[in-house]
């Protein structure tokens, strides 16, 4: 639909590319005030294809500015998802002590070694910026880690830490078929394979991709460390999903607490998620942001001249609920800064005020809730909870035909008690947080004319709604 955006879906507070393909958010490092967003992008159409990063930066987690792409593909193949750090120590002497440089790893996909039958066609290597992510420039000894003739080897994300002899040592969490590689280096260019994750544990209903080592400390004084895997497919909603572990990193050993499998969103679109590096420790904040798609349609979904949007920055943090421990996404409170006009609804049926908005509101049946969007062509978003189950019904959305499991309902199990939700509307995208994010449900809507009204049939008595409009 045409609509008071400039286009139609095209979001206004979500970051999307002004025109061609977006995949996997890459390399988003955070340095003096701005946070920096590189992703998987095909400039020259509006499917997947040969892949460059993209890159965009904001300050306010709100307004996004799109920049030049940063790496192009070049003769040692496609360049796939990676991660960015800031090498203050100039480790890796790819700078100077006085001007260290910002260091990209990322995957390097040979598309016509692929092609000839070879199997060892990833590859990670280097990029460097020395003028604080402007510009980057290859490195010339690339592949830093070369390929021993496994297919799916690739999604470099790298962090920093204290090993047990106190010395500091850069750690790669690698996706390698459907297992987890731990490397470490000592300058971001000579990698030594340290251990493996993942036989007989999480799900495997397809090749382990994009994953992140995170460190937490609870309340108690507790560390944990979580580990993000993004699978494809596999997922609990049919195509693209992230799951993680909870457990302790010793040593370059991952060793998981339980053998649970836990996932990270249970909406059909948050995918590819990690988080930004050299954040402030004084925030001591873990922020994460994913590619609101699937795989199963991401390059069918209705837009013209561009695809994909991120999903909005989320702060990750643990929380337990009956013994045991989850993973909660909030959204980033910065978030709270859009908004500007607010009004109070306590009817059942009350009008939207833009296509760019937000609904809070208090649950007083944590059992039992439902509520709706409609619009002036009779289509409808349905968010309801019977029991322990939380669903999103997108099945009279709008559009849904690009593909057959677009138009579905999506449940999520919620065994303990709902107390709020709240609910990001932006175009196409719909980012639901029970409890401040003990549950999420992400989802893409193709509404044929924007929403217009939401209806509040039962379990919410009452809500405020925010236009978020810019
Ligand atoms: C995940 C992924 C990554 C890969 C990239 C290619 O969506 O398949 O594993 O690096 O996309 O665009």
């Amino acid at each position: 639909f045409q609509s008071a955006n400039l286009e139609p879906y095209r979001p206004v507070y979500h970051f999307t590319p002004k025109s061609g393909w977006m995949n996997d958010p890459n390399g988003m490092v955070y340095l003096d005030g701005t946070y920096h967003l590189f992703f998987q992008h095909y400039p020259d159409s509006t499917v997947w294809g040969p892949m460059h990063w993209g890159h965009a930066m904001t300050n306010d987690l709100t307004d996004w500015e799109e920049l030049p792409i940063a790496l192009f593909p070049d003769s040692l193949g496609y360049i796939f998802s990676g991660s960015a750090v800031w090498d203050a120590g100039n480790s890796s002497l790819l700078g100077t002590d006085s001007n260290p440089p910002l260091v990209a790893l990322y995957t390097y996909h040979d598309m016509e070694g692929e092609r000839s039958g070879k199997t060892d066609y990833q590859s990670q290597a280097v990029a460097f910026s020395l003028d604080k992510g402007k510009t980057w420039e290859k490195y010339q000894g690339n592949p830093v880690l070369p390929n021993q003739g496994i297919k799916d080897f690739r999604d470099p994300k790298v962090l920093q830490w204290v090993n047990t002899e106190g010395k500091k040592e850069w750690i790669m969490t690698l996706a390698v078929m459907d297992r987890i590689q731990f490397y470490g280096s000592e300058n971001l260019l000579n990698w030594t394979l340290k251990s493996e994750f993942g036989q007989g544990m999480g799900a495997h209903g397809g090749v382990w991709e994009c994953p992140d080592l995170l460190p937490f400390t609870l309340a108690d004084g507790t560390q944990k460390w979580v580990l993000l895997v993004s699978i494809n497919p596999g997922g609990p909603q049919k195509g693209s999903a992230t799951q993680y572990f909870i457990g302790q990193f010793e040593n370059g050993v991952f060793t998981p607490d339980d053998t649970l499998i836990r996932w990270l969103d249970y909406g059909p679109d948050n995918y590819a998620g990690v988080t930004w590096s050299n954040l402030p420790k004084d925030q001591n904040r873990t922020l994460f942001i994913g590619w609101m798609s699937n795989w199963l349609y991401g390059q069918a979904v209705p837009t013209e001249g561009w695809r994909s949007s991120m999903t909005i920055p989320r702060e990750l943090s643990l929380f337990e609920v009956n013994g045991t421990l989850l993973l909660k996404s909030t959204p980033a409170e910065e978030l709270t800064n859009l908004r500007k006009r607010s009004y109070q609804i306590g009817s059942k049926e009350n009008g939207l005020p833009s296509e760019a908005f937000e609904i809070t509101a208090s649950v007083s049946d944590s059992e039992n809730f439902n509520l709706f969007l409609s619009n002036e062509k009779g289509d409808s978003l349905r968010i309801f909870k019977e029991g322990n189950l939380l669903s999103l019904d997108r099945s009279k959305s709008g559009i849904t035909d690009f593909h057959e499991d677009f138009g579905s309902v999506f449940s999520a199990p919620m065994s303990w008690e709902a107390t709020s939700i709240r609910i990001f509307v932006d175009a196409h995208a719909v980012e639901v947080f029970v409890n401040e994010g003990e549950l999420v449900l992400t989802s893409l809507v193709f509404p044929r004319s924007p929403w217009k009204k939401v209806h509040l049939l039962n379990g919410i008595s009452k809500a405020t709604v925010y236009d978020l409009k810019k």
